[in-house]
């Protein structure tokens, strides 16, 4: 990942390749439009001739130009209605560019995104930012354990972004990539191998990432969980060799007298960085992909990087519970009965149920301490979300409308697509165990079983906490085109989670 952004007010350096934007009707803009003066009309003859390309947005056209031309070749990528055009818009076109510019060979591409005079629901500097963040985002890749082959060593180099609004749009650009920068870290965190990634290697990580950026860390281990009764976390752990750790990340932005003392924003996250399962093994087939269950984990550090690096005025804490669930002579079993952190018993009667006994701990733990006005968790937790909402939506469940309304709101103006799912009593009820107070899977069978997962979370929210639940199991990888390569992380939550603190819980 080796590509640079500049934003400039013209090409600083030989570029080989000009990306040219194109509006429905196959409008230019100015540079693009002396480009082609420059060029005898090639660029607006090649579109007539090539009808098929009607400037949709995302759709893209790679040009060979004639040698007096100062570019090898071009790019057109389609952008759309001009009146229609919106950030998201733009960051697909982008997204595509991406990859155009990689197909096309490209190593030193100028942008020209200067002089479209027809723009309505944009500046330039922001189509300018939202392009290139898109194009940004879709440059990732994961090579850290390619000995030879890297992904991008002969790849795109250097995109030159020419606008004359250089310094505006540099700087819509900057907030949007502190963004970028947690979701890559939670992308390359759910792609680590579990050797690599384990609940003390994990906890480093976080140290090493965050506290030079002024979060404040604590880190509990297995003799202080133990010591305050973390019974439900605990016993997932037990069958394994790694250590399990609970991290507390506190981002106290809201500097002001009356913000400093205001209830915080927690932000809950379920980190089995290896789900095998337990003694209710899962089978051998795809179980490599449960390497990502600690996805939930990921983006709550990852959403704490892009807060702190864009220093946003909120008081948040971050809490995510580091486990391995394994099967061994250690490990717990079916029929045993945990007493978890609340207080409540839980009978365990399927140990592949474990991402809500974490989430459990996690939750009293981070209500008793530093009493949040709002809780959201996120968790790879149900295979039944899967079935339900597939790889597209992330299943929401929330106990408070407006809570849920500005989850919705911020999920529209990012594209992370959140669908709300119900709470019901019935399911909170059907969690209860007729041996302890609680059982860790539903009475009811598979039946609903993203709702009755939900259900049990419930128990363990106290008083008038406002709470929502992000089931991320199918949001928080996608299945890579290669067979061979399984899935990737997606790093899904830290863009919606944090246009939901930038909206509604920063202070001025
Ligand atoms: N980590 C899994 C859920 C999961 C499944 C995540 C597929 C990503 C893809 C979770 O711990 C689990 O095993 N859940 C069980 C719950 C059941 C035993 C009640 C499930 O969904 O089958
Ligand atoms: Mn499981
Ligand atoms: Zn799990």
């Amino acid at each position: 990942m080796s590509m640079k952004i500049s934003f400039t007010t013209s090409p600083q350096k030989a570029a080989d390749t000009a990306v040219i934007l194109v509006y429905s009707g196959n409008a230019l803009g100015s540079r693009a439009a002396s480009l082609d003066k420059q060029t005898d009309g090639f660029i607006s003859h090649a579109l007539k001739m090539r009808s098929k390309f009607k400037a949709k947005t995302g759709e893209t056209l790679t040009l060979s130009l004639p040698p007096k031309a100062p570019y090898v070749q071009a790019v057109l990528v389609g952008m759309g209605d001009s009146a229609k055009l919106d950030a998201l818009k733009a960051e697909e076109a982008g997204g595509k560019l991406c990859l155009a510019l990689k197909a096309a060979g490209a190593e030193n591409a100028a942008l020209l995104a200067d002089g479209h005079a027809k723009l309505k629901g944009l500046s330039e500097a922001a189509l300018a930012a939202h392009l290139t963040n898109g194009l940004r985002l879709r440059s990732y890749s994961f090579d850290r354990y390619k000995s030879k082959e890297k992904d991008n060593k002969d790849g795109l180099k250097l995109v030159q972004i020419v606008t004359a609004q250089q310094a505006k749009a540099a700087d819509a650009f900057e907030r949007l990539d502190c963004v970028t920068e947690g979701v890559f870290w939670a992308r390359n965190l759910v792609n680590e191998p579990p050797n690599e990634l384990f609940p003390v290697s994990f906890a480093k990580q976080i140290v090493d990432e965050l506290e030079p950026l002024g979060v404040e860390i604590d880190i509990l281990d297995e003799k202080e969980m133990k010591k305050r009764g973390m019974g439900a976390l605990l016993a997932v752990a037990m069958g394994s060799e790694q250590k399990p750790r609970m991290v507390i990340l506190r981002w106290q932005g809201g500097k002001g007298k009356k913000s400093s003392k205001s209830a915080p924003i927690a932000f809950v996250g379920k980190g089995v960085t290896f789900d095998t399962g337990g003694i209710s093994l899962k089978p051998g087939a795809g179980m490599e992909e449960m390497k990502m269950d600690m996805g939930g984990a990921a983006a709550v550090v990852g959403l704490m990087k892009t807060l702190a690096l864009r220093k946003s005025k909120a008081n948040v804490v971050g809490v995510v519970g580091l486990v391995e669930n394994m099967p061994s002579g250690h490990a717990y079993r079916p029929a045993d009965i945990v007493t978890s952190l609340s207080g409540k018993t839980i009978e365990v009667l399927n140990t592949d149920a474990e991402g809500r006994l974490v989430l459990a701990d996690c939750l009293t733990h981070v209500q008793r301490t530093y009493k949040p006005g709002v809780i959201i968790d996120l968790a790879t937790l149900t295979g039944a979300i899967l079935v339900a909402l597939g790889h597209e939506y992330c299943g929401t469940f929330a106990n408070d409308d407006k809570l849920w309304h500005q989850m919705e709101k911020a999920s529209a103006a990012t594209g992370e697509k959140l669908w709300r799912m119900p709470l019901d009593p019935a399911w909170k009820r059907d969690m209860e165990s007729p041996m302890a107070d609680l059982q860790n899977i539903s009475k009811s069978g598979r039946n609903a079983g993203s709702c009755t997962a939900a259900g049990f979370l419930e128990h363990f929210i106290e008083g008038k906490t406002l709470w929502a639940h992000l089931d991320i199991a199918g949001t928080a990888w996608h299945k890579a085109d290669k067979p061979t390569v399984p899935k990737f992380g997606t790093g899904f939550g830290v863009r919606v989670l944090d246009r939901l603190v930038a909206d509604y819980y920063e202070k001025a």
